[in-house]
């Protein structure tokens, strides 16, 4: 399976603006179909590589039922098996995957294995987490948020660390120019080269990109308020003392209540409560987190669509 020029998906900063609306479309009409029995087998006879080196549930479960629901084949390859870089050279593995697969689907710790896979391989690499960003997230919120309501002229606010969940809600702001706020301690600010060129995409773009490490002030004109986990997979053992600085950026009933009545909460999963967000905000009326975690199924299938091409 040799395709000239493969299209990955590893950031939405290599998308433009009419290719996400695209997508976005396409994931509300997968969803609408499926909410009528109907199926697609768009992508029937084809064949798609899931391989992950972190624990996943969303990821993992949305992708297997959507290849399914369009008509391929999954196969899962544990990480253990292969040894990328290891028992086998990170080319060869992706060389020798594209014989057989349509399209790689991969969940590295480190981002710098999916780019180097998406080099050698000849199908397109479809980015499920890296240590720098989670692309199939952001998409699935976008259409959540727009299902929400304001997606255009309402303001994101993200609240807490700074990570690879932050870094793709900046490369969606800036691919579909809306108004986000970062709100982070200082420390724990997002990737500075990636702040910028998203900022400047999204000023292109008609939207706008901020930072403001006062929380209270950040979500003053929210429409939607988002966190994550205030440590990420691979990050284990290596921060510490984080848990104190970010106290004040716990998004719970005090800070929601700073925000406007109709503001709404999002989270990506794996939700701590207690931690980067209190029970009875992410249980509450306002939370969107099981939105969230349906359009998983919707923004993948547009996604593979998109990459692999339908016949
Ligand atoms: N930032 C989190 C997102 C999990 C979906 C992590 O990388 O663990």
């Amino acid at each position: 399976m040799v395709v000239s020029n493969p299209r990955h998906f590893l950031s939405l900063s290599d998308w433009s603006r009419e290719e996400v609306e695209g997508m976005l479309a396409r994931a509300a009409e997968l969803k609408a179909l499926r909410g009528r029995g109907v199926r697609t087998e768009s992508l029937a006879g084809r064949s798609i590589l899931l391989y992950f080196e972190h624990p996943s549930l969303r990821t993992h479960v949305s992708f297997e039922i959507g290849i399914a629901e369009l008509g391929a084949t999954s196969v899962v390859l544990p990480p253990e098996q292969v040894r990328i870089g290891e028992r086998e050279a990170v080319e060869d593995v992706a060389r020798v995957l594209s014989c057989w697969c349509h399209a790689l689907v991969a969940r590295t710790h480190s981002h710098r294995l999916v780019e180097d896979l998406a080099r050698s391989a000849r199908v397109p690499v479809v980015n499920a987490l890296t240590d720098r960003a989670h692309p199939c997230q952001a998409l699935a919120d976008a259409l959540t948020m727009r299902e929400a309501g304001g997606l255009r002229e309402g303001r994101l606010v993200w609240v807490g660390v700074g990570n690879n969940m932050t870094h793709s809600l900046i490369a969606l702001a800036g691919a579909l120019g809306l108004r986000l706020t970062v709100s982070t301690p200082e420390a724990c600010r997002p990737d500075p080269e990636l702040m910028q060129a998203g900022t400047e995409r999204a000023r292109r773009e008609g939207g706008e990109i901020l930072y403001e490490p006062d929380p209270r002030l950040a979500v003053r004109d929210a429409a939607f308020i988002y966190t994550d986990v205030w440590v990420s997979m691979g990050e284990e053992g290596r921060v510490q003392d984080r848990h104190r600085v970010l106290a004040p950026y716990q998004v719970n009933a005090d800070l929601v209540d700073r925000a406007p009545p109709d503001v709404k909460i999002l989270h990506c999963g794996p939700a701590h409560r207690g931690e980067e967000v209190s029970a009875d905000v992410i249980d509450g009326k306002r939370s969107l987190f099981y939105e969230q975690a349906e359009n998983r199924l919707h923004a993948q299938k547009a996604i593979l669509e998109s990459v692999i091409g339908v016949s």
